[in-house]
C-alpha cells in the first residue's frame, strides 16, 4: 500500500512540537512493515534544506487568488529519513525559515495544499491514501472531493489525524477567493461558526478522522475548542490511535546525544553520571531529586503554573528538590520563570529555547518529568522519559491518562494527579520526594519503565488496518 503523509512538520527536517516526531517516525515503521510511506511538507529555508541534496521532480505554476506562483517539488536523494521525503518549494510564499507565526500563514499553508493537490493530481505514483495531519493540511480532503480540477483524486481516501484540536486555522470568508474553483453547492463544508475552518472542513470531508490517543478522542466530544457538536455528529468515523515513539532515535543504550549510554542493567550508574554532569552545568545539587519540564511554555501544557509550583515546593520542602525547565513560548511565562529562578537559583535552572540534544540529556539525567498539562492529545515526552528511566508525573488527561499508571496502583510506575492546579501538582511533588527516598522501590521502577514498549510497532499496524478498511 502507498501512503502519502502531508504535514507542516517532520523531524529532523523541521520541528516545532510532537507532530514532527510522529511524522518523522510513523512512515519508517510503515515502511518496515512492507508499505510505501512518503512524506510531503513545505520546503522551509532551513538547515536541513541547505545541508542535504535534492532532485527536482515536478515544476508547475498555480493561482492563489489573483497571484500566480511558480512551485517546485524536490525529492531528497539520499534517503536520510528512511522513507521518501518531498518538499514543496514556493518562492515568495514558503521560502522562510520558521514554520509558523508569519503574517500570511493562511496564504502560505493554502498555497502548500493547492500545490500538493496539483502535483499529486499529475503524478504517476498516485497514493492509495492521503494521510493529512492537523489543520495546515485540512483543506485537502475538501479539495480532493469537490475541487473541479482534482476529479481524478475524488475517490482517493483521505485520513485526518488531529494532533491538537486547540488549533484550527480559521480565516474569514473574504479569503474564499484564494481557493481553486469547487462545487459551490458544497461551500457549507468549509464553514464553522461563521468562518472558514480548515480543521472542521477536514473533520467533515476526510474519510476517517483519528486522534492521537483514545482518551483524547473521548474528551473531544465534550471539549474541542468549539468543535464538540461537529465531532459528536461525525463520531462514527472517528477513532483514537495512541502514538508511539521512534525507539531507534530514542534509545539510551546507543543515543549519540548522551555522554554516557546505559541499559536496564546499568541504568543506576548511567543516570547518576549524566545527572552529575547536568547538575554541574546548571549549578544544581546532584544529591537532590531532579524534576524536569520540557516543552512549550503555554497554558495548555500547564506551564503558567510552574513558577508557583516551583516556588511553593522549594518553600514547603526546605529546598530539598531541584527543577530544570527547558522550553520557550509565552513571553510572560518565560519572564515569570526567570523571576523565580532569580529568587531561587539553586532550586531552579532554566534553558529558554529549543535544544534537541539537551532534551535527550535531561531525559537521561533527571529523576522525574513533570507534565501538568491542561490539554494533552497524546504527549510523547512521558514516553521518552519512560524509555530513559525517568519517572513521569502527569495530570490525567488525553494520552497521559492512557500511558501512565500510578505507582500506587497495580502494575504502576508513575505519579498521576487529577487537576491542573498548584495544589494537586505540589502534592505530586511531595509524593515524588517520598518515592525518591524509598530507594528500593525507586530503583525497581526505573528498571521496569526502561523496558516498557512504546514503539510504533502496534499503532503503525492500527493505521494500516484503518487504511485497508477504506479500500473498496
Ligand atoms: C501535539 C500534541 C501532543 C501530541 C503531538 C503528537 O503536539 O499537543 O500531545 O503528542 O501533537 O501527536
Amino acid at each position: 500500500m502507498e501512503i502519502l503523509h502531508v504535514s507542516a512538520e517532520c523531524y529532523p527536517v523541521a520541528k516545532v512540537g510532537g507532530l514532527a516526531d510522529v511524522v518523522g517516525a510513523l512512515p519508517k515503521y510503515q515502511h518496515d512493515e512492507g508499505h510505501v510511506a512518503k512524506v510531503v511538507m513545505p520546503a522551509y529555508r532551513n538547515k536541513f534544506l541547505s545541508e542535504n541534496s535534492f532532485e527536482l521532480v515536478h515544476q508547475a505554476g498555480m493561482w492563489l487568488g489573483h497571484d500566480w506562483y511558480h512551485f517546485n517539488v524536490l525529492k531528497e536523494t539520499e534517503n536520510v529519513l528512511g522513507f521518501d521525503l518531498y518538499l514543496v518549494d514556493i518562492p515568495g510564499l514558503l521560502d522562510k525559515e520558521g514554520v509558523y507565526g508569519h503574517y500570511n500563514d493562511t496564504e502560505r499553508f493554502l498555497g502548500f495544499q493547492v500545490a500538493v493537490c496539483d502535483w499529486v493530481n499529475e503524478w504517476q505514483h498516485q497514493p492509495d491514501v492521503m494521510h493529512c495531519h492537523d489543520h495546515h493540511t485540512g483543506m485537502i480532503p475538501f479539495l480532493l472531493k469537490y475541487g473541479y480540477k482534482y476529479s481524478r483524486l475524488a475517490t482517493t481516501p483521505t485520513v485526518l489525524t488531529i494532533h491538537n484540536a486547540q488549533y484550527q486555522g480559521q480565516f474569514g470568508w473574504d479569503k474564499l477567493y484564494l481557493l481553486p474553483s469547487f462545487d459551490l453547492w458544497k461551500v457549507g463544508m468549509l464553514d464553522w461558526n461563521g468562518a472558514i475552518n480548515p480543521l472542521a472542513a477536514a473533520i467533515k470531508c476526510a474519510w476517517r478522522v483519528t486522534t492521537v490517543s483514545p482518551s483524547y478522542m473521548q474528551e473531544l466530544l465534550s471539549n474541542a475548542n468549539g468543535l464538540e457538536a461537529l465531532l459528536n455528529y461525525e463520531v462514527g468515523k472517528t477513532s483514537g490511535i495512541l502514538n508511539g515513539i521512534d525507539t531507534k532515535v530514542w534509545d539510551p543504550s546507543s543515543d549519540p546525544m548522551l555522554d554516557v549510554n546505559y541499559t536496564a542493567t546499568t541504568v543506576e550508574k548511567g543516570k547518576k553520571e549524566t545527572k552529575l554532569r547536568l547538575c554541574e552545568k546548571f549549578n544544581l545539587d546532584p544529591a537532590l531529586p531532579l524534576i524536569i519540564f520540557i516543552g512549550r511554555l503555554v497554558d495548555d501544557k500547564g506551564a503558567d503554573l510552574l513558577p508557583e509550583i516551583i516556588g511553593r515546593s522549594l518553600h514547603e520542602t526546605g529546598n530539598k528538590v531541584s527543577f530544570l525547565v527547558l522550553g520557550s513560548g509565552d513571553k510572560h511565562i518565560e519572564w515569570r520563570l526567570e523571576q523565580t529562578r532569580n529568587f531561587a537559583p539553586s532550586g531552579l535552572a532554566l534553558y529558554i529555547g529549543y535544544n534537541e540534544a539537551l532534551a535527550h540529556q535531561l531525559y537521561a539525567g533527571a529523576d522525574f518529568l513533570l507534565m501538568p498539562s491542561r490539554v494533552e492529545p497524546c504527549g510523547l515526552n512521558q514516553m521518552y522519559a519512560l524509555r530513559y528511566g525517568t519517572i513521569p508525573m502527569v495530570r490525567v488527561t488525553g494520552g497521559l491518562k492512557d500511558t501512565v499508571i500510578d505507582y500506587g496502583d497495580k502494575g504502576g510506575f508513575g505519579i498521576r494527579f487529577v487537576h491542573a492546579s498548584i495544589w494537586d501538582t505540589c502534592h505530586a511533588v511531595r509524593r515524588a520526594l517520598e518515592l525518591f527516598e524509598n530507594r528500593t522501590t525507586f530503583n525497581r521502577i526505573r528498571k521496569t519503565i526502561l523496558k516498557l514498549d512504546h514503539s510504533w510497532n502496534k499503532s503503525a499496524q492500527e493505521y494500516i488496518d484503518l487504511y485497508t478498511s477504506l479500500k473498496s
